[in-house]
């Protein structure tokens, strides 16, 4: 007897090998990133600053719209592309590479998906070319991996919302100007009850809470915003009344993958480090990179990275091929971050002592590691959503 194995999605046969424009844009980041960001990041890391100037540059490099049609100022790539560009900003600064990934995944993306043309034209566009910088704002004091318990209330009164509550954790805090706030109309709904708005900075009774004092990505601003009786049009909803629990689901979908490469680039810029210093370190007469102990973790490192990448260019060739990718960007998200994590404090231990302070970049590395396995869903959500998608 034979038996018949369901298969969700056909990408099992996609092609892996970069485009003539992927490897272009991977070379010009690489390049951006090596000479702009990466002499920063140990200064912006230790100053918990905000590089504005590393966001105008990635601006004036026309980034800040990759993945969105000419029409609204984006350079219509794909998403591979965008996660290549992620992965090379992280291997450099790994803050610069969550202020782009927010933007870019958090706030435009949705509003792309999502929104109306007018929406489009007013919104969109301005995130397009960074003249203005986007957040995402889902979770609360008492709402984290169960989103569909958000109290931020939007009571609809005439043609305005009218929020009250707090968002807690969100990326590019203050700085952005633009923020997706997913709010709840009826408690007694649910997650059917939310509602997804573009709140502009400028709002009346929007104000922010502390900057976080984080473990990593310490320069990429994060604060608790708060609403007192703030009118948002309900020309900035997107979609309708209800659909924002699936406004934010499909973001995080697409978020998911901007944190895998993320932290592709991490685990990468940490064994870079560390294979550099394994070639100059000299111990018992030879460099220590003589030794199998170290080669067999350069080895390592190296394979789980590759494979990590893999699973991330799948989810994102899924993604451009219009397939459901839930599992896909899960699958990526939860392996690479996993992978991140363990490998940047393997190379902590390639630097021994010099791995443990700041003179070298290997702790900013592993500090940088953490976060990835806990923001845009954590580790264990990820697991919830690859079984949920086994058991269907
Ligand atoms: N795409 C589209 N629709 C989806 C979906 C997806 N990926 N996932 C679920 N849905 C739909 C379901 O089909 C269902 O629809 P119906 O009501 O029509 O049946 C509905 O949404 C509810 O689905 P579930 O019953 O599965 O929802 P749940 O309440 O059990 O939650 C969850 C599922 C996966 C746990 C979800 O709550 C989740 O992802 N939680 C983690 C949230 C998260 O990642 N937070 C991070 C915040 S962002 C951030 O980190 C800040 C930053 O700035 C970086």
């Amino acid at each position: 007897m034979t038996t018949q194995f369901a298969t969700p999605t056909n990408i099992e046969s996609l092609d892996f090998s970069l485009t003539e424009d992927q490897q272009i844009i991977k070379d010009v980041v690489s390049e951006l990133a090596h000479k702009e960001f990466a002499p920063k990041a140990a200064e912006i890391d230790k100053n918990h600053r905000f590089p504005r100037e590393n966001f105008n540059l990635l601006a004036s490099s026309d980034l800040c719209g990759l993945p969105f049609p000419e029409l609204y100022g984006g350079a219509q790539m794909d998403h591979v592309a965008y996660a290549i560009v992620v992965e090379e900003l992280a291997k450099a600064c790994a803050t610069t590479s969550v202020i782009y990934s927010a933007h870019v995944s958090l706030c435009a993306t949705p509003i792309y998906i999502f929104g109306t043309e007018m929406q489009k034209q007013k919104f969109l566009k301005p995130l397009c070319s960074g003249k203005k910088m986007g957040a995402f704002a889902l979770s609360e004091p008492d709402s984290g991996s169960d989103s569909a318990a958000a109290k931020c209330m939007a009571k609809l009164n005439g043609d305005k919302f009218i929020l009250n509550g707090s968002k807690n954790w969100i990326t590019n805090g203050i700085e952005a100007d633009y923020y997706i706030v997913i709010a709840q109309t009826d408690l007694t709904l649910k997650h059917k009850g939310l509602v997804a708005l573009i709140v502009e900075k400028d709002t009346p009774g929007f104000t922010f809470g502390k900057l976080e004092d984080k473990l990593g990505i310490k320069g990429s601003s994060t604060c608790q915003i708060n609403f007192e009786n703030s009118p948002v049009s309900v020309e900035n909803m997107l979609g309708d009344i209800g659909d924002g629990f699936k406004v934010a689901m499909v973001t995080l979908d697409g978020g998911r993958i901007g944190i895998a490469a993320q932290a592709c680039g991490i685990a990468q810029g940490a064994l870079n480090h560390a294979n550099h210093y394994a070639k100059e370190r000299i111990a018992f007469g030879k460099p220590i990179n003589n030794f199998q102990a170290i080669q067999f973790m350069l080895a390592e490192i190296q394979t789980e990275i590759d494979a990590a990448r893999l699973l991330t260019y799948h989810a994102s060739l899924a993604q451009d091929k219009g397939l459901k990718f839930t599992k896909e960007a899960a699958t990526a998200k939860l392996f690479a971050s996993e992978m991140c994590m363990r490998n940047t404090i393997k190379c902590v231990q390639i630097f021994g002592g010099s791995g443990y302070v700041t003179d070298y970049p290997a702790e900013r590395y592993m500090r940088d590691a953490k976060i990835t396995e806990i923001y845009e869903g954590t580790s264990e959500i990820q697991r919830l959503v690859i079984a949920n998608s086994l058991l269907k």
